[in-house]
């Protein structure tokens, strides 16, 4: 995971780096760093923790740098530390480098480095000290040399000292260079340069380039020049900040309603076009099979059960599961779900299902994604940018444009009340909610249970429980209770039910945990406790909704980092 950033140009290389880093944070909080090059020397800080810690450094170093290259990182190879943090550094300190990836035989490639003294525990550091023992063929050598060695995922911005270039490698992850009039601008993201330049050329896999004092040339392992025109993005970024919120997933829940709304008119004028096309393309082959990881997963399940519903064949593989034993051809569509669509299981799933002859299609929240790039069709879910490590905007809208699609292929499509009613439902729902979490705040496990299409409901809220509040929970089918779960219901014990309808079948496994003395909560039209529209077909989304409200206030309650879990990151670039 981790986020790249670089800057080489005209424009204040302090204020630039940090704010590329400050949006690249989803990918990673851990620690946080940056190198700078003034004339030959390169002058380097980092630690743990956020980028507010070396905020001042940053601008500080950066005022006066000609370029600079930072990290924001998620750890894998070694702890959050302040030796682990990037960027680090060659021996004679000729070279810096930041990574993003994992370098897999980094073991081996470090054997053969003796006499390089090594700072971090991480994989990454071979790198750096490869170049620099391989610098003697030349630079531009050596990298072709490291590329080749290694294995594994990479993006990697080096700096040279000595020539004063900066050298970006890919393999795997991704990585943007974004040319400005007088700057150049580098990024895990385009999304963290987009304020400056909206001309962008991707990297692809093998290739790498040379930034030259401005001057990019992108070649392949051959030494051939790539030439090929920055792509224009189209940005519609609407607020980048909480708007007086506490949190940003206070903000992204209010955004709700608004974001289905507008979903639902993209998706009935300029989008509807593309939608028919996404569906000629699912009902061209024999068979779905939808793929995902965390929320966009349980959005998947919800959505294989709407498809299999209008008489599609669809199934739902988790990606991390995604295997060459499935039985996937050339009648199969795989379909990828993903917010960021960077999240490195669902890109391995769509290799594994291309080798096997699948077409791919893909539903997106980020526009410009790896995995829109990599799919044969598209449909974006319009969400507008998430922030908060945990999805929930984006996981309604997921829901919603699976559900949409399912619509138009039985033919029959409308919106409803839906906007109305949720927004009904987080207005009126709020000391309801406070007070809820106020009971469950302490609790050490939290059972939901949810039926048919409230399962993955179940699922997704327990996720945002361990994710949001840090209490084990588990979302479960309801008539599974009794085969086990059970013997753990004892008196106090905080069971959430998912009950849309009076006569739900999840009402009698209610009355299994009651009479075991259980706290039975109902998140239910007809519940005490909250205000909820008695509409059965849209309770999926104010359960959700509901269930996202009461996560956020017990994770405030008891005074976690909402926004920013430990040990996570927005998106998932690792295996
Ligand atoms: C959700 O709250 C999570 N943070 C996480 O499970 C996420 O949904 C998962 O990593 C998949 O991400 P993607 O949608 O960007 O592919």
């Amino acid at each position: 995971m981790c986020g790249i950033a670089g800057h080489y140009g005209s424009s204040d290389t302090g204020e630039v780096l940090l704010d590329m880093l400050k949006r690249l944070e989803y990918r990673g909080y851990d620690s946080t760093g940056a190198a700078f090059l003034s004339g030959s020397d390169i002058s380097t800080v980092k630690g743990t923790g956020d980028i507010e810690k070396i905020k001042e450094n940053v601008v500080f170093l950066g005022s006066v740098a000609d370029g600079g290259i930072g990290h924001t990182r998620w750890a894998t190879h070694g702890r959050a530390s302040d030796e682990n943090a990037h960027p680090h550094s060659s021996c004679e300190n000729r070279f810096s480098l930041v990574h993003n990836g994992i370098i897999e035989n980094h073991r081996k490639i470090k054997s053969e480095l003796g006499g390089h003294k090594f700072y971090s525990e991480t994989d990454s550091e071979v790198a750096v000290h490869y170049i620099e023992e391989k610098s003697t063929l030349g630079v531009e050598n050596a990298v072709v040399s490291f590329m080749e060695k290694a294995k594994g995922s990479y993006a990697v911005a080096l700096m040279d000292s000595k020539e004063e270039r900066v050298f970006l490698l890919k393999n795997g992850s991704p990585l943007a260079i974004g040319i400005g009039k007088k700057d150049v601008f580098i990024a895990s993201d385009p999304f963290a340069f987009h304020s400056y330049t909206d001309r962008v050329l991707f990297l692809r896999d093998g290739e790498y380039a040379v930034v030259d004092n401005c001057d990019v040339t992108i070649k392949n392992l051959d030494g051939a020049v790539q030439k090929r025109k920055p792509e224009v993005l189209e940005w519609k970024e609407r607020s980048f900040g909480k708007n007086g919120y506490r949190h940003y997933m206070q903000k992204e829940i209010r955004e709700i309603p608004g974001c289905i709304e507008r979903l639902e008119k993209l998706l009935e004028t300029v989008e509807s076009e593309k939608v028919d096309g996404f569906i000629d393309a699912l009902l061209g082959k024999d068979k779905v099979v939808l793929t995902a990881s965390g929320t966009s997963h349980h959005a998947s399940m919800l959505g294989s059960r709407f498809l299999r519903k209008v008489g599609v064949d669809a199934r739902v593989v988790v990606a991390s599961e995604f295997g060459e034993n499935f039985e996937i051809d050339e009648e199969t569509l795989l379909l990828a779900v993903s917010q960021s669509g960077e999240t490195k299981d669902v890109l391995d799933a769509i290799e594994t299902a291309r080798k096997m002859g699948a077409d791919i299609a893909s539903i997106t929240n980020t526009p410009h994604s790896t995995i829109q790039r990599r799919s044969d069709v598209n449909l974006g879910i319009h969400a507008g940018r998430e922030f908060c490590v945990a999805a929930t905007k984006t996981f309604t809208n997921q829901v919603y444009t699976l559900r949409k699609i399912s619509k138009r292929i039985r033919g029959r499509s409308s919106v409803g009340n839906l906007p109305s009613n949720l927004k009904n439902t987080i207005k009126k729902n709020g000391e309801a909610v406070k007070k809820v979490a106020e009971e469950l705040k302490n609790k050490e496990d939290i059972y939901i249970l949810g039926k048919g299409e409230m399962h993955p409901v179940a699922e997704e809220i327990s996720l945002k429980l361990k994710e949001i509040a840090y209490i084990h929970a588990e979302g479960m089918m309801g008539g599974e209770l009794k085969h086990g779960t059970l013997a753990l219901i004892e008196e106090g014990t905080p069971v959430i039910s998912l009950v849309p309808r009076r006569n739900s079948d999840i009402v009698s496994n209610l009355k299994e945990v009651k009479s075991r003395g259980a706290n039975s909560i109902e998140i239910s039209p007809f519940s005490d406790r909250f205000e909820l529209p008695d509409e059965d077909e849209d309770f999926i989304f104010f359960s959700a909704v509901l269930g996202f409200m009461l996560t956020y206030w017990i994770g405030r309650k008891k005074g976690l980092p909402v926004d920013r879990p430990r040990n996570l990151a927005k998106s998932v670039t690792v295996r």
